[in-house]
């Protein structure tokens, strides 16, 4: 196999794996591949995947399934990576089940790719390694970022150990970038014209530079601090770690926007406690009055699984309680899906699909309610939106307000990344109509 001209990279899952994407591909580029917008035309195909239900673990077999049928003019097959969280979880047993595969990548191995890609012309090559090295040493610097929003990992894996999670096995333990090379590249991805940035970690809260004694709260504060930085977010976080001074941290930096997701999963202490979640329904709503204490507007979001093993009705009301106790501004829910190898597959109790679905169908409506009574209360407000991307309708444009809700504009004159001044006229559930009121200063 000749070494490939160009790439695509597709992503799967969650907000790391879209950083990963990223760096893969300016990593991609720096070694001479051009970046293709589809993945028919690449010689090189990068999907990046995730394994956190079986659905989203099984769909880069069926991606592979299409590549194998697709009929390029050249009949010439592209080269099949496979990078991330399934690669992780499954390593060699990938190019057994799809021997189109040609290189296998774990998420703290792909700054070898280069190196791999070279490999794979004289065969298969595996790296699941979670090497010492850390890959964030060996990449590129950062390319400028494609939009004014951009993401930065700043802590990876996880050591809660939650009984139906696999990202503790497929990310490995936690570990946190040094406080300096993080700064750095916020302050190069701020430099490149972002002007809104997300810190990600699967624990980003439990984010510790134990060299220099810097916590997130004062991660927070340096990065605020960089010129030209206007807005700052991060995900996701675990309730436990929501110390005083990260809650405080909400109150004293305007740069930070007020919207916090802190999943909470079920609001059953009981089924809490089987979830090994270290935090219980009263504590996570003792947690949720302080920070609103601190940030009165603050919008929440969170995670659900519904029919973990055990789960009865009395606790799936639970879970619609506390939903109504919080009132969320959006909120993500799962059915619960068996991982092979965590403690929760082994957990007596399993429950049919049916009542799984029943579960989910009738707490989706009441986040679905929600979500339009949080958008709704926002109607008659002038709030910064932060424009992103062109909309269907010709002069139409979307950005997010500091509530992460999606505002559509009809403003012919403005530009991807202006930060602008709308009044909120109309809202759905999953969007808001607004009026350009003015463009806000740079
Ligand atoms: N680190 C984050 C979330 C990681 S996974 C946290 O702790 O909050 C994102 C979400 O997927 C989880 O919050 C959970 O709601 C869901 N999830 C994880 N494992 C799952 C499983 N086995 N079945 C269904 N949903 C799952
Ligand atoms: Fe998974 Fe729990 Fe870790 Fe989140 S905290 S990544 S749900 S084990
Ligand atoms: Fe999926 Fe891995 Fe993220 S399992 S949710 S891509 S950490």
């Amino acid at each position: 196999m000749t070494k490939p001209q160009t790439y695509f990279v597709k992503t799967f899952g969650c907000q790391m794996n879209v950083y990963d994407s990223e760096r893969m591909s300016e990593l991609l580029a720096a070694d001479g591949l051009r970046a293709v917008d589809n993945s028919d035309d690449a010689d090189l195909v990068v999907l990046n995947t995730c394994h956190i239900r079986e659905r989203a673990a099984e769909k880069v077999y069926s991606d592979i399934g299409r590549l194998k049928a697709s009929k390029r003019p050249s009949g010439v097959k592209p080269m099949v990576a496979v990078a991330g969280c399934v690669a992780q979880a499954e390593g060699e047993e990938i190019v057994r089940r799809a021997p189109m595969v040609d290189l296998v990548v774990g998420p703290q191995a792909y700054h070898r790719l280069p190196a791999m890609i070279a490999a794979a012309a004289n065969g298969k090559s595996v790296d699941t390694d979670m090497p010492i090295e850390s890959k964030f040493d060996l990449l590129p610097k950062r390319a400028r970022p494609t939009g004014a929003s951009a993401f930065l990992t700043v802590q990876e894996g996880c050591d809660k150990f939650c009984t139906f999670c696999v990202v503790p096995y497929t990310r490995g333990g936690e570990v946190s970038r040094p406080a300096a090379d993080v700064v750095g590249e916020a302050r190069a991805l701020v430099d490149g014209g972002a002007c809104e940035l997300t810190l990600l970690g699967q624990n980003v809260n439990a984010y510790a530079d134990d060299g220099l004694g810097i916590g997130f709260a004062q991660l927070i504060r340096e990065i605020a601090a960089i010129p030209g930085l206007a807005r700052l977010r991060y995900t996701t976080s675990h309730p436990r770690d929501m110390t005083d001074e990260l809650i405080a941290v909400h109150a004293e930096v305007p740069e930070l926007m007020p919207y916090l997701h802190l999943p909470v999963q079920s609001g059953s202490s009981r089924i809490l406690k089987r979830m090994n979640r270290a935090h219980t329904a009263e504590s996570y709503l003792a947690t949720i009055d302080r920070l609103r204490a601190a940030r009165p507007d603050i919008a929440l979001s969170g995670d659900f699984i519904v029919g973990f093993p055990g789960e009865t009705e009395a606790d799936f009301e639970d879970t619609l309680s506390i939903v109504r106790a919080v009132g969320y501004a959006q909120a993500y829910s799962f059915k619960y899906s068996s991982r092979p190898g965590t403690p929760a597959a082994g957990m007596d109790g399993h429950l049919d699909e049916a009542v799984k679905s029943e579960r989910l169908a009738r707490l989706q409506a009441l986040i679905l309610e929600q979500q339009l009574a949080f958008n709704r209360a926002t109607v008659g407000r002038r709030v910064e939106v932060l424009i992103e991307r062109h909309g269907r309708k010709p002069g139409q444009l979307i950005g997010k307000s500091p509530y992460l809700q999606s505002v559509h504009v009809m403003a012919p004159g403005l530009a991807i990344g202006d930060l602008v001044e709308v009044e909120l006229v109309s809202a759905g559930p999953n969007s808001l109509e607004g009026k350009l009121i003015q463009k806000a200063a740079a």
